[in-house]
């Protein structure tokens, strides 16, 4: 593809994917070849997660499906190995706000420290999602909050689903 520059991952603990994920993704599947969303299996710094691993990856795959070019998979090892596998040759991640910044300053002199050949590249979050986290959609549904216009409808309905069997 003319103009367009090889494999990137972007990747993230997704519980739930929100629009805001969805944004960027889209937004890095028209600049790069091919995009790799990678599912963390167990994010550090989240505790237990609302969905596995898998359902978080089909929630993506369901809602990427008319991307050609995007693919959604699982991982459970270092992201720089994880973006070696996959053949990549950047991280996309978004940057919503100056609060997210001192995290991902951090998160990428780390990958840099551990594979110096692999990029870090910072997307800015559509204003209409730069206030939109994962966080924030578990704790209104939990609350009962409507997220309707924030995660793809399965999701809206898994979450209400799961909220529910509690
Ligand atoms: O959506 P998140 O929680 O901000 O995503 C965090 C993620 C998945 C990008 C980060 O936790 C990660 O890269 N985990 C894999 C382990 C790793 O490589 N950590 C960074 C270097 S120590």
């Amino acid at each position: 593809m003319a103009g367009r520059n090889g494999t990137v991952v972007c990747p993230g603990s997704y519980d739930p994917v929100t629009n805001g994920h969805l944004d960027i993704i889209t937004r890095s599947s028209q600049v790069f070849e091919r995009v790799v969303v990678g599912v963390v299996n167990n994010p550090v710094r989240k505790g237990r997660t609302m969905f596995t691993a898998e359902e978080r990856q089909a929630f993506i795959e369901d809602a990427t499906v008319e991307l050609a070019n995007v693919e959604a998979r699982v991982f459970s090892n270092l992201l720089v190995e994880f973006a070696r596998e996959m053949d990549a040759k950047a991280i996309v991640k978004g940057l919503r706000a100056i609060s997210d910044f001192e995290y991902e300053f951090e998160m990428a002199q780390l990958n840099r420290k551990l594979d110096p050949g692999l990029e870090s590249i910072y997307m800015i979050a559509s204003p209409q999602y730069s206030f939109l986290s994962s966080t924030g959609v578990r704790e209104m549904a939990t609350f009962g909050g409507d997220v309707a216009d924030l995660v793809p409808g399965p999701v809206a309905a898994a979450m209400a689903e799961r909220l529910g069997e509690r």
